[in-house]
This record gives structure tokens, C-alpha cells and sequence, in this order.
């Protein structure tokens, strides 16, 4: 049997599946019966990124089939092959879709099935940062779940995220690993088809993010194998339904790596055979390319990005620090160099071992650090990686910062001889490894004294915290001389260009303007750059000859004017990764925003997903935009338009979430008292009139001011 052979004789066997299926779904259901995939604007995702043509009933999804078998040539050249694995992809896809009709729940713990757009965004940002520098697709079963269990392992530890399909999936239960999109391990389901869950993440990467037109299936399949850094493991033996899947892998430019050595036929790059699977890691990784940062700390337990989502239950703790219960403190401080001993750790007070199962302690940990080019300006962007630094511990939580953060470490770090010194060889290392160009000398304090910690948060922490804050209020648009340029998600959105002001945060709410200055400062010729502000033309908008000019070059020529402050005329583009997306309400004259995490209906008779489908791939969508969730409460937001007073509608978590200063920011800009409570959210209205009924009777300001189109 050739390649060929096998990857065609695959194909027919699951289009011959999917017709069956497809048929007896029509015989059971109707033909009108509607088909789709939850939480997601682009259904079906595969097949609307390749051919254009969006699928929602089982009458389509059978046209649908019809346009699949044309991409079954049966000519023996390389392409036939590719297509015929594309084809079936797609058709593991319409029987997946099938699993869903009726809003049924075809998938449970630990499998997952279909991924929302919503996990997709949130890959955005650490994807381009390298943070999660790849993505492996594991299939079929391991030769022993301990060597299954060493490359899944092996993958988390360096941060790749690993998605699981097959027989692998109960060989990690059944050694008792995590899993989990937290812990970077997503096994999928146990069927072949499960796997076009990730080929569905791949794929509306590209539209979200890539700007790619469905349908213009040449650019998907540049846009995958150039930007998407996704990989297959495949264990033997392999069906020819495996390989013609796989055949599909390769056509997105995905490598296969394989135990596979009967019947297998060797692609370079592509289709590599490797007998030894304690190798497949390193295999795999040399034919993506994928470099991984390393991070050497010493310390008794893991340390990778991929434990950041990981949770320590009240059960599993030993020990946990409180800010809000006990005196605690996070902080930098710049010192003289002659005040800082590198790579001193001290801790001064009781050890984990000195205290009480279960028992809730104080901390403090002071990070001193030297450098000729340390700012103040710097350390609340060093300290705000603190959260990262130390959840990235296996065993160990974080959550808070300044004084009110809260620490636990678990039962299994413990016991694994994690001290909370070794808190200190994490931070060292972390700021020394990612602000080597600004620190040159690092010591780390920690104390777990209760007097002393009570000293340090009252006596050192707060008032350096008291003024911070004086100083972020003084930071207006107006104060600076500067703006930042931020195109660090051109990995994925290649036109993509965000300005950062100090009133404007980036729109992923990860870079802000003391962020960017930051990053400039760090790396020169790095994602973040200077932007000045001397030629205005109109403030109002917030448009500059300076910012058109920084948006043309960073573009490429994509953009030609951009304002900060208009959502109507050249507003900011979208990369994909926005933690929110506020649209126009035609009927209150006012703007509706949704937030990644709300799952329900907004007035616009559209969900996160569909409005953030509007916007996106670094292109300029007057009506939307995508923003963090802490520029909704600046003067700045949507100043052009009237600011926040057009702000009509929330998801209530939301609404909470920035009330506070929501609320502030009305109070003084329009002398309004308790602004939100005027702001409908799901609990008022999902639909227009119930909204404007709602605004009326709140005496909303939207209603009466100008229509925005
Ligand atoms: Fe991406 Fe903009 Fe955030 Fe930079 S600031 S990481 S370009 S979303
Ligand atoms: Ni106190
Ligand atoms: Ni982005």
C-alpha cells in the first residue's frame, strides 16, 4: 500500500461514516433541524474558515458533505492527499457537530469537546508573549501510561499547552495527573473526530486574529503553518483513518511525529517516524521550531507557566497567608547598589515546618533591587509579576497584590521539602531572568515574624503604595510626553497596532502605559515604542500627525489614521485577545459592553462571541471596539462620542467589577452619583425595548444626546 492508498482509503471510510450519520440525523430529526457548536460565532468553525459558507442546519450540513466530496480527487499527487485529509477533518467536524443537536452535552469531565471562542482569545496574549511557546496534539495510547504520562508532563513543563485525544486520556487518569485547561492539559475526547477540536482552535485563530477571509482556504493554510505553533504526536499503531487525519495535520502545516514504523511512509519536516518516545518531545520541537525559554530555579518542586491556572483547595493546603485576615506585603523597592547583596535570600521569622497544619500566617516579602537603569516607575510592573512568578510554582497559589494577597502552599510541595525560602529563589530569579536590563542586583526579604510583618505593610508598604497611587491619578494623557506603540500580537494579527497611553491600557488590560515604558526600556528595539505627541490635530478625537505617522509605520501601511478616543471616526484597531467589546445600541443612543467571561445575550441580540466577531485582525471597524476592562472607567473612554455617559449596558459581574471607579470618573466628570446604578446589565434587559423602558426610568443621560450614525 502506498501513502496514498492509505490516506484516501481513510478519507472514503469517514465521509462514508459522516453520510450515515448525517442521514440518520436527517431520518430522526428533520432536515430543518439546526446544527451548531456552543459559544462560538464561527459555526461550523472548519468548515466556514475553508470554504465561506456558514452551516446551521442539517439540510446545509448535508450540501455541506456534498462540497467536502470535491475535495476527494483521487489523483496520486501530494495536494489530492493534502485535500483529502482536509476533507476529512472537516467531515470529523460535521460528525462532532451532530453530538450537539438539541444543546445536548456530549462531552464530560475530564473531555471538553468543543473550545469557545472565549478560550481562544485568551490564548492570544500568551501565545505571542511565548509564554505558551506551542500547542501539542497527543493521539491514540502511549506504549505505557508511564511514558505517557513523562511526555505530557514533559510538554507542561515548558509551558506547551497539550491537548489529548484517544486512549492517552485514560492513561493520564489513571495515573492521577491534573488535568485541565488550568494546568495546560485539555484532553479533548476519546473518538478520532474529537481531534478536530484543536483544528478548530487553529483555524479561528486565524479568523479572529488573522484577519484571514473564510473561505480563502490558500491564506488559512499560510496563515496556520506560519503563526500557529501546533504539532501532532501520534502513537501506533495508525489506522488509515489516523493517517488521513494526519494527512490534514500536514496540509495546516502541522508536523506528525510518530512511533508508527510498519507501513509508514517518511515526509522531512513533516511525517517523522521516531521509535523512541522519550525522544518525541525534543523530535517534535526541532521540526516546529519551537524554542523554550529556560528558567533554572532550585527549588524541590516544578516551575512552568503552565502551573499559573493551577488551584490549591482548603483540603490540600498545608499552610496559607492572608492579607485580608493578617498583615501582609509585596514589594519592590530600589535601593543604592551598595544596599543590595545579590542573590541574598533571608527569611526572618518561623519556617513552614514552625507552623500548624492548616493554619493561616503572615508574610511579607521585600525584593530590593539595584541598577543604573531603575525607575520607581518600574517596580509596580515588577511586583504585578509577582502573581505570576509564584503561581508558576507548582503546588503553590497566588492571588492579590500589595497587601492583600493571599499565598497558599500545598500539602505535596510541602512534603516535596518546598520552604518558604525557596519563595525567595523564585522571585530572585524571575526578575533577574526577565528585568535583567534594568536590575542588575537583586535580595529578597521575606518575613513571616507577625510583628514584623505588621511593621513592614504599615510602616514601609503602604505609604510606598500611597503614593504610587497619587502618582497613577497625576498620569493623564495630558502629563506625558509620550505614548507607547504596543505590536507585540503582530504574531498573530499582522497589522495589528495598539497605542498605549496612561488613560488608555492596551486593549488585552495586560499593558499599560507604565507597562509599555517598561518594555521599552527593557528591550529598545522591542514591541514597545515610543510614540510622541507634539503635532495635535484634534484633541477632542485624540488624533495626532505623530500617532498616524507611529500607526503607518507599525502597520506596514495597513492603517493610515488612528484616534484614541472615537469608537466612530478611525478608531484603534483589534488584534482578537480585547478583554471586552463595546458596540453601538442604536434605539438609547448609547454603547453596549460584554466582557470575554459573559456567556449570556446582550441587548444587541448578539453574545461576547458575535460582537467580538465584528472587530478584529488588526482592522479598523467604526460601531466596535475592543478595550480592557479598566479603560471603561476612564475620562477617555469613547471621549468623542460623550464619553462614558453612553455606556447603556453591562454583564452585572462586570458592572461590579468597575463600579468603584466608574462611579468616580461620572461623579466627576458630570457630577452624577452612583452612575452604574443607571447602567442596565442581564438581570434588567437582554433586548432593546426592555432596555430603554429600563433607561427611561432611570433618567439614563444616553437617551438624550445625539445619535451616534
Ligand atoms: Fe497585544 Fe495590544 Fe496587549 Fe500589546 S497592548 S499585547 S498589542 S493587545
Ligand atoms: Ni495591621
Ligand atoms: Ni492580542
Amino acid at each position: 500500500m502506498t501513502l496514498f492508498d492509505r490516506v484516501f482509503g481513510g478519507n472514503d471510510a469517514v465521509y462514508g461514516l459522516t453520510e450515515g450519520a448525517i442521514d440518520g440525523a436527517i431520518a430522526q430529526y428533520g432536515e430543518d433541524k439546526a446544527v451548531s457548536f456552543p459559544n462560538t460565532a464561527y459555526s461550523l468553525p472548519c468548515y466556514y474558515a475553508v470554504t465561506g459558507t456558514k452551516v446551521t442546519t442539517l439540510k446545509e450540513l448535508k450540501e455541506a458533505l456534498g462540497v467536502v466530496k470535491t475535495l476527494m480527487t483521487r489523483e496520486k499527487r501530494l495536494n489530492d492527499a493534502f485535500m483529502s485529509g482536509v476533507a476529512t477533518a472537516l467531515c470529523a467536524e460535521f460528525i462532532e457537530v451532530l453530538k450537539y443537536i438539541d444543546g445536548a452535552t456530549p462531552y464530560e469531565e475530564p473531555c471538553y469537546g468543543h473550545l469557545a471562542d472565549a478560550v481562544i482569545r485568551e490564548l492570544g496574549v500568551p501565545l505571542v508573549t511565548g509564554d505558551i511557546p506551542g500547542v501539542a496534539v497527543i493521539l491514540g495510547s502511549a506504549p505505557t501510561v508511564e511514558e505517557g504520562v513523562a511526555l505530557v508532563k514533559s510538554y507542561q513543563a515548558q509551558g506547551i499547552l497539550v491537548t489529548l485525544v484517544g486512549g492517552i486520556i485514560d492513561q493520564v487518569a489513571e495515573a492521577g495527573m491534573k488535568t485541565g485547561a488550568n494546568v495546560r492539559v485539555i484532553p479533548l475526547g476519546k473518538d478520532v473526530t474529537a481531534v478536530i477540536h484543536v483544528v478548530s482552535v487553529a483555524l479561528r485563530a486565524a479568523l479572529i486574529f488573522g484577519n484571514v477571509t473564510p473561505g480563502d482556504a490558500g491564506t488559512l493554510m499560510k496563515y496556520t503553518m506560519d503563526r500557529v505553533p501546533a504539532f501532532v504526536n501520534a502513537f501506533k499503531p495508525l489506522d488509515d483513518v489516523i493517517v488521513a487525519c494526519g494527512a490534514g495535520a500536514i496540509a495546516l502545516g502541522f508536523p506528525v511525529v510518530t512511533n508508527e514504523t510498519e507501513n509508514i511512509f517518511r515526509v522531512p519536516k513533516s511525517l517523522i517516524v521516531q521509535e523512541d518516545v522519550s525522544k518525541f518531545n525534543a523530535t517534535s520541537l526541532e521540526a516546529r521550531d519551537i524554542k523554550i525559554k529556560i528558567t533554572n530555579i532550585d527549588i524541590p518542586v516544578a516551575f512552568a507557566s503552565a502551573f499559573e491556572g493551577e488551584i490549591i483547595r482548603r483540603k490540600d493546603m498545608q499552610v496559607e497567608f492572608d492579607g485580608s485576615r493578617v498583615d501582609c506585603a509585596e514589594l519592590v523597592q530600589t535601593c543604592d547598589a551598595s544596599e543590595v547583596e545579590d542573590h541574598k535570600i533571608t527569611v526572618v521569622g518561623p519556617e513552614v515546618d514552625d507552623m500548624e497544619l492548616g493554619s493561616k500566617n503572615s508574610i511579607a516579602y521585600v525584593v530590593k533591587v539595584a541598577g543604573k537603569n531603575m525607575q520607581p516607575d518600574f517596580e509596580p510592573v515588577i511586583e504585578r509579576k509577582f502573581h505570576n512568578y509564584i503561581n508558576c510554582i507548582e503546588g503553590v497559589y497566588h492571588t492579590g497584590q500589595r497587601d492583600m494577597q493571599r499565598i497558599r502552599i500545598s500539602i505535596d510541595a510541602f512534603n516535596a521539602g518546598f520552604k518558604i525560602k525557596h519563595i525567595g529563589e523564585v522571585l530572585y530569579a524571575s526578575v533577574k531572568n526577565e528585568f535583567d536590563a534594568v536590575v542588575d542586583k537583586c535580595e529578597v526579604v521575606i518575613y513571616t515574624d507577625p510583628a514584623e510583618c505588621t511593621r513592614v505593610r504599615h510602616e514601609v508598604a503602604i505609604p510606598i503604595f500611597d503614593k504610587r497611587d497619587e502618582r497613577l491619578d497625576t498620569l493623564t494623557d495630558e502629563s506625558v510626553d509620550v505614548y507607547y506603540s504596543c505590536i507585540l500580537c503582530q504574531a498573530f494579527s499582522p497589522s495589528h497596532v495598539c497605542v498605549v497611553t496612561p488613560e488608555r491600557l492596551g486593549l488585552c488590560g495586560a499593558v499599560s502605559w507604565l507597562d509599555a515604558k517598561a518594555t521599552h526600556q527593557l528591550d529598545p528595539n522591542g514591541p514597545c515604542q515610543v510614540i510622541t505627541k507634539e503635532r495635535p490635530i484634534d484633541e477632542n478625537l485624540g488624533s495626532y500627525e505623530d500617532v498616524d505617522e507611529a500607526v503607518q509605520k507599525f502597520s506596514q501601511g495597513a492603517l493610515e489614521h488612528v484616534t484614541l478616543y472615537s469608537i466612530m471616526q478611525d478608531p484603534m484597531t483589534s488584534c482578537g485577545c480585547f478583554e471586552c467589546i463595546c458596540g453601538i445600541e442604536p434605539f438609547s443612543n448609547g454603547v453596549v459592553i460584554a466582557n470575554r467571561e459573559y456567556a449570556g445575550m446582550t441587548p444587541l441580540g448578539m453574545t461576547f462571541p458575535e460582537m467580538a466577531s465584528m472587530t478584529g485582525g488588526g482592522v479598523q471597524t467604526p460601531g466596535f471596539m475592543g478595550h480592557g476592562k479598566h479603560f471603561i472607567s476612564s475620562k477617555k473612554f469613547m471621549k468623542a462620542e460623550g464619553g462614558i455617559e453612553r455606556i447603556v449596558w453591562m454583564p452585572k459581574e462586570l458592572k461590579e467589577f468597575v463600579a468603584e471607579r466608574l462611579n468616580k470618573t461620572a461623579q466627576e466628570l458630570y457630577g452624577i452619583e452612583n452612575f452604574t446604578d443607571m447602567i442596565g446589565d442581564e438581570t434588567v434587559a437582554t433586548d432593546p425595548e426592555a432596555l430603554v423602558e429600563y433607561l427611561t426610568e432611570k433618567g439614563h443621560p444616553a437617551l438624550a444626546m445625539d445619535p451616534m450614525m
